[in-house]
């Protein structure tokens, strides 16, 4: 994956940035853009993209970007100012959560995540779009999902004991229990192909909306910062405690649209596993994290009320955009031509 092309002064002194040389004996970096005023950070296009970038060389990186980026303090410098205004706007979207005692974790989290009331992006897909929406759909989804379970593997670390092993269990099955062709990532780029996409990591980030970047981007942050980790044990609870009704509902309708076994797998097998990973993530995970540090309670609210937001933000934004008949997708950009 090469530097997405930027949308506006943060992402264009990133790129701009990434593209010389990190060595201390080079001309000192400029110092970075101030965010100054923006628009709600989950809206905020050149925000997300250069949060995105700046979290990226921490997975995969970029083909046209020294390795030696990840730690250079001009780049965290940053992505620390871009990461007080995002934590500013998600303390907005969600709200201050109360801390509960360890034993109410797990019911709390059931009570956040049984709320619905969102956009039924999950109902539609199923039962009304068409080929191009559902791709549209899976486009969005590639950029999490093609590097499924990553970020919330930052938090293996940072644990111990049951809870350590818990996080273990259900990650080793997001990685297909040691088989390549069973990662949940692999089964994601079938029905990438199925729907003649291009399942090439990446791929779709210069196509997607400052919204998607922030689904992405919100568990990057729990991820990376190690006094994030309740909130990035939340975050994936409320995955986990959301999958199996809309994985079925997104198989129905790929069925619809013609999908075989093979090309719904990633669907189908989220129904399965999920079903046991949501009841691992609250209780073992997220029950005894609490029990070891009950101040965490409140952060581990906080990361699942941000997931659900999120999640019911990006779902409005495609159904708004498919009910105006129009594409929740950018215009088509090659990555390329911006090199
Ligand atoms: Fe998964
Ligand atoms: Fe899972």
């Amino acid at each position: 994956m090469r530097m997405p092309p930027p949308r506006g002064t943060l992402s264009a002194w990133l790129a701009a940035t990434l593209r010389r040389s990190p060595s201390p004996t080079r001309a000192a970096v400029p110092a970075p853009p101030a965010p100054g005023e923006r628009p709600a950070a989950w809206e905020d296009e050149d925000l997300q993209l250069a949060l995105w970038c700046c979290y990226e060389l921490h997975y995969r990186g970029f083909e046209d970007v020294d390795e030696d980026w990840e730690w250079h303090p001009a780049v965290l410098a940053l992505r620390g100012s871009l990461e007080r205004r995002w934590l500013t706007s998600l303390r907005d979207l969600v709200g201050e959560h109360e801390a509960v005692p360890a034993e109410a974790v797990p019911g709390a989290l059931r009570e956040l995540t049984g709320q619905g009331g969102g956009p039924d992006l999950s109902g539609y897909l199923a039962r009304k779009a068409g080929r191009d929406q559902f791709a549209e759909f899976i486009v969005h989804r590639s950029v999490y999902q093609l590097k499924e379970a990553d970020p919330h593997s930052f938090g293996i670390p940072r644990l111990d004991g049951a809870v350590k092993a818990a996080l273990v269990e259900i990650q080793a099955d997001e990685y297909g229990g040691g088989r390549a062709d069973r990662m949940h990532s692999e089964l994601f780029r079938a029905t990438m192909r199925w729907l003649e996409l291009d399942d090439g990591y990446g791929r779709y980030v210069p196509s997607v909306p400052a919204v998607t970047l922030a689904v992405s981007n919100l568990m990057s942050l729990f991820a990376l910062h190690r006094r994030w980790t309740g909130a990035l044990l939340g975050h994936l609870a409320a995955l986990e405690m959301t999958s199996t009704g809309p994985n079925r509902r997104y198989s129905t309708g790929a069925r619809r649209l013609g999908a075989g076994a093979a090309d719904r797998r990633y669907f189908d097998e989220h129904v399965e596993a999920d079903a046991v990973h949501e009841q691992i993530a609250a209780h073992n995970m997220c029950g005894g994290y609490a029990a070891d540090r009950p101040s965490a309670a409140a952060d581990i609210l906080f990361g699942a009320a941000c997931c659900l937001a999120l999640d019911d933000v990006l779902a409005g934004h495609l159904l708004g955009r498919w009910q105006a008949g129009q594409s929740s997708l950018r215009p088509l950009v090659d990555s390329r031509s911006a090199a």
